[in-house]
């Protein structure tokens, strides 16, 4: 029988950071890099930015449809009732180590929480349904509550009247957010809940492709969305218009970091070869929030670290990515630095847990091949006898 391994000795087309491999059929989300155009089952991010919810977004990624009135109204309902916690997930939260990285607490969380879903060896679609929302919910109220417990002060129940953006803005401040606050947030929610098939979705599917169990497949993806060349390039992004301080600072900061080599997080994407239709957005707002503020610095030391990076690699096809202004966003929402990323997680949620329950329809073990480039037919040498 015929080897599937090519054996010459040039050895097999490795398909390093596997930019043309397709890993399923989907129609949740569909990404169009050349045009910067981005469509949630069909409808475009701009229409939904404008018009909807993160409720209504999480139930059109999750069902497949935009709710009807009452629909949306029990989705909501739900989505309330589950960012209560569990008393003992509270527990778990107040005793993780002092500086506990909120992106590992929510990771640890999430791990704990599977032992008390009620349907967590329930496999079916239906049950996976229930168990996504359920995690949609308790994102929020994780990373909220932990940030108030590691400042010491009072945790903020959740409000059921409340949509998830404001109440998580309000479990965290402990006071009702303004409107414009709410909305942005809502917005950023909107923006974030699905990119296709990017690294911690694919580390989910992976997971999933395994048949364990939907909680752990989310593990797999807070863990790939932690680093900076994926969710954690908000943080990144963020800290280097802190450190540049001025806008008069920013040329300088591109131009050398391009010098030595290195990149200017928040630009640049595997698919989008324009600009990300999620950055224009929040652009805007961060703009608004400067002004709102009364502190724009930040925001011009963006645009001018934006319009240096264009103008040397727009040839190259990078522009801004959805992380670049959105530490900006969250920072003038009155965020920190380390929730940003944790807060991808917030809204990510939904479409990880879209993108597997997909997955499962139709599932096959994910399991690529390595070239094996080693020495073969070494002889062993016994422990005394090696040098
Ligand atoms: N700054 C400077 N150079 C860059 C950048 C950047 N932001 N992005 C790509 N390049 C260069 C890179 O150095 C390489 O150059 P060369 O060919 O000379 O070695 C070339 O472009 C191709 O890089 P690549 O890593 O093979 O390209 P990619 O398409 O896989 O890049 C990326 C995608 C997101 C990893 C990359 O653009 C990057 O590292 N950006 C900075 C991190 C970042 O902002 N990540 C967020 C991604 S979008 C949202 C999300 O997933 O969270």
């Amino acid at each position: 029988m015929a080897s599937p391994v090519k054996t010459d000795l040039a050895g097999p087309r490795i398909d390093k950071g596997l930019d043309d491999v397709y890993v399923k059929e989907s129609s949740i989300c569909f990404v169009d890099g050349q045009r910067g155009r981005l469509l949630y089952r069909g409808y475009d991010i701009r229409d939904l930015a404008t018009h909807s919810t993160f409720e209504e977004t999480a139930f059109l990624l999750l069902q497949g449809n935009l709710p009807n009135r009452e629909e949306l109204e029990k989705a909501k309902g739900d989505l309330a009732a589950s960012r209560t916690l569990p008393p003992s997930v509270l527990r778990l939260l107040r005793s993780m180590p002092e500086h506990a990285p909120p992106m590992d607490v929510l990771r640890t969380a999430v791990s704990y929480l599977y032992n008390f879903d009620p349907e967590r060896d329930d496999t079916t679609r239906a049950a996976n349904l229930r168990k996504a929302w359920r995690l949609v919910g308790r994102f929020a109220t994780i990373v909220a509550t932990y940030e108030r417990m590691r400042k010491g002060q009072r945790v903020v129940r959740p409000d059921p009247k409340l949509g998830h953006a404001e109440d998580f803005l309000r479990m965290m401040k402990g006071k009702r957010p303004d409107p414009v606050s709410a909305r942005m947030m809502d917005v950023a929610l909107i923006l974030y809940a699905d990119h296709a098939m990017n690294a911690s979705t694919f580390a989910a599917t992976v997971a999933a492709s395994t048949l364990s169990d939907l909680y752990s497949t989310i593990i797999a993806a807070i863990s790939t969305l932690k680093g900076p060349l994926h969710g954690g390039a908000i943080e990144a992004a963020f800290e280097a218009i802190e450190r540049i301080g001025r806008p008069e600072g920013a040329e300088e900061f591109v131009l050398n970091t391009l010098r030595n080599k290195e990149r200017v997080f928040g630009f640049g994407h595997r698919v989008y070869k324009t600009y990300d239709p999620r950055a224009l957005i929040l652009k805007e707002f961060a703009r608004r929030l400067g002004e709102v503020n009364g502190d724009d610095t930040y925001y011009r030391i963006a645009t001018a670290i934006e319009d240096t990076v264009v103008r040397e690699l727009a040839s190259r096809q990078i522009y801004p990515n959805v992380d670049f202004y959105s530490g900006l966003v969250f920072h003038g929402l009155g965020i920190p630095k380390d929730l940003f990323t944790p807060l991808f997680a917030v809204s990510r949620i939904a479409g990880w847990t879209a993108q597997v329950i997909e997955y499962w329809e139709d599932n096959r073990l994910l399991r690529p091949l390595d070239w094996y480039v080693g020495p073969k037919d070494l002889v062993y040498t016994p422990i005394d006898e090696r040098s």
